[in-house]
């Protein structure tokens, strides 16, 4: 599968997002996903199904060393004893002694983000995270991060799809060689059912949620991490990574609304980037 190398990481292109998915309904949809040739898998502590991503991790026939695993420590827990915590909780339920990534999940507003990331780099001088990074960051919050902590991160997932601009930070992360996750890729589903997507896809005979995600796929340093629980959705998504859109495509994607935010949680979230 094609992927991206940010920072010395290699993270296929494509994963499988998790959010929303528990229990045996998880273990199943990543056992089958890992089946199909899916090798990257996102969960998060809040997410609340590292047990289920473990099961199915336990039961795999793929060697743990051919999947990227990225989970994420949420932002009530910041502080470097409770990332402890937070990371051998992780371990324990993912049945692994190493994550590919470890992630802040969300900056927290009244973080100390020099001692957070130094117990990430700790994390990873332990080999308990191969690889190092954030969510939901500004570019505000990466400088920070990289210019003034200078701490060895390779990866922002953030919200990104065909109607929401994420060019600033896109910029800033290609700047600095580090890789780009989409959440959201198909805006929780809804963007299936877009009519200029749709036109597109009529045009490729494909689907309007493969267009979504062939979009992403087809722009430098973006993977992006549908979640997607049934089989001909899991195999829909794989076979996006075939498709290239031309340039009437990007030129109909690019006049679509693009500040569509679906994520944007009160009390914790950041004072976003302006747009362009
Ligand atoms: N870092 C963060 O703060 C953050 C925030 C949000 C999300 N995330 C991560 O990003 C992942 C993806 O985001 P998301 O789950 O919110 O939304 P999403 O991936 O944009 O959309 C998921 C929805 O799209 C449907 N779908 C998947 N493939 C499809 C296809 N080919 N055709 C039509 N419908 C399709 C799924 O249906 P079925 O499941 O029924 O197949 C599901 O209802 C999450 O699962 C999570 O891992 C991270």
């Amino acid at each position: 599968m094609a992927s991206i190398t940010a920072g010395g990481m290699h993270m296929p292109k494509l994963g499988l997002g998790t959010w929303g998915m528990t229990g045996a309904a998880c273990t199943d949809a990543v056992l089958r996903a890992l089946g199909h040739g899916y090798r990257h898998i996102d969960t998060a502590q809040m997410y609340g199904n590292e047990d289920a991503v473990g099961a199915a991790l336990a039961r795999t026939d793929v060697a743990r060393g051919d999947i990227h695993l990225t989970t994420k420590v949420w932002w009530e827990n910041l502080q470097p004893d409770a990332m402890r915590r937070a990371m051998d909780d992780s371990l324990r339920k993912l049945r692994t002694p190493y994550v590919d990534l470890y992630l802040i999940h969300w900056p927290a507003p009244d973080m100390d983000l020099g001692a957070t990331l130094g117990q990430m780099v700790r994390f990873q001088e332990q080999g308990l995270a191969r690889h190092i990074g954030v969510s939901n960051f500004t570019v505000a919050l990466l400088r920070q991060a990289i210019e003034e902590i200078g701490a060895p991160i390779v990866c922002n997932q953030v919200e990104y799809h065909v109607n929401l601009e994420q060019s600033r930070v896109l910029a800033y992360l290609r700047a600095k060689g580090l890789a780009l996750t989409a959440y959201c890729p198909l805006g929780r589903g809804g963007l299936a059912r877009d009519r200029v997507l749709a036109r597109i896809a009529g045009r490729n005979g494909v689907t309007a949620a493969q267009v979504a995600l062939a979009w992403l796929f087809g722009q430098d340093g973006v993977a992006a991490i549908p979640k997607a629980a049934r089989d001909e959705n899991q195999l829909a998504n794989l076979a996006a990574l075939d498709l290239r859109l031309d340039a009437d495509d990007l030129a109909a994607i690019a006049a679509l609304p693009k500040h569509e935010r679906l994520v944007d949680p009160t009390g914790f979230a950041p004072a976003w980037d302006s747009p362009g």
